[in-house]
């Protein structure tokens, strides 16, 4: 794992790199999007790019992690809507080309499993962008979530949906309480995994995430088993790192031919 401990800016910028390169080196990338406030920079930068630079993704896909079931088509919070108006529709990706769990399906396993196919005929995701939850969860795994889940339904802690409160007026009760998630098996088979976390909020979750022993308890400790992992975070999220020097050490004095 590599912990990149910087300010939300330089975040982003390191982010947005690596999906660059992507991007101008591959025929056909696949990228792995996130919902949730910690991606938005990424996606602001991604999206400047596209228009400043020409930064193209008219040659790529997109999965989506996850979805809420029982939402409205036309919600603003469904995952799918804030996709679109957060970076698909920013930039030039082509029609059809960003995928998401289908959360209305009547038959949630058949839309489960229709997805973990499209994903493998895509040919896998080459660069997975993920948050963490405050209490662990990644995409939609909360705590005791098998470390070889696959695309499924699940349901959401009370301290998730009080967490995503603040989307739906403040109102915990609007928040729904299933979803559908790719799973944990799922997420590891991406490629690269890129994950960003700020704010204290997440101090104690990126602890044990990079430091914790594996447990389904602490769902993103199952990334310490991936051979590439980057961990964006600022310094409130770093608080709590017990080897946060050796880290901020190791970034300083990284050769330059090597990439994230
Ligand atoms: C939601 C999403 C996750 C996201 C998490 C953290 O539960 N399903 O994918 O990582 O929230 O969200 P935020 O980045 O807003 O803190």
């Amino acid at each position: 794992m590599e912990v990149v401990i910087a300010d939300e800016h330089k975040l982003a910028q390191l982010a947005a790199d690596a999906i660059e390169r992507l991007l101008r080196t591959e025929t056909a990338p696949v990228l792995g999007l996130a919902t949730g406030s910690s991606p938005l920079r990424i996606y602001d930068e991604l999206a400047a790019r596209h228009e400043r630079q020409g930064l193209s993704f008219a040659h790529a896909q997109a999965f989506m992690l996850d979805e809420y079931v029982g939402i409205a088509a036309d919600h603003p919070e469904r995952y799918r809507n804030v996709i679109d108006t957060e970076i698909a529709t920013r930039v030039d990706f082509a029609e059809e080309a960003v995928h998401g769990p289908d959360g209305s399906a009547e038959d949630l396993a058949a839309a489960s499993a229709g997805y973990e196919q499209k994903i493998a005929e895509a040919g896998g995701i080459d660069l997975q962008i993920l948050g963490i939850g405050t209490d662990g969860h990644i995409a939609f795994n909360e705590p005791g979530s098998s470390l070889a889940s696959r695309t499924r339904v699940k349901s959401l802690t009370y301290q998730t949906r009080v967490d995503n409160a603040r989307f739906f007026d403040g109102d915990v009760d609007q928040v729904p309480s299933l979803c559908l998630t790719q799973g944990l098996g799922t997420i590891m088979e991406a490629r690269h995994l890129v994950l960003v976390a700020t704010g204290g909020g997440k101090a104690e979750a990126v602890h044990q995430m990079i430091e914790g022993p594996v447990s389904a308890m602490w769902p993103a400790t199952v990334l310490q088993m991936h051979p590439h992992v980057t961990v964006l975070v600022d310094d409130a999220a770093a608080s709590r790192l017990q080897l946060g020097d050796y880290y901020r050490h190791a970034f300083e004095n990284k050769p330059d031919w090597q990439h994230l």
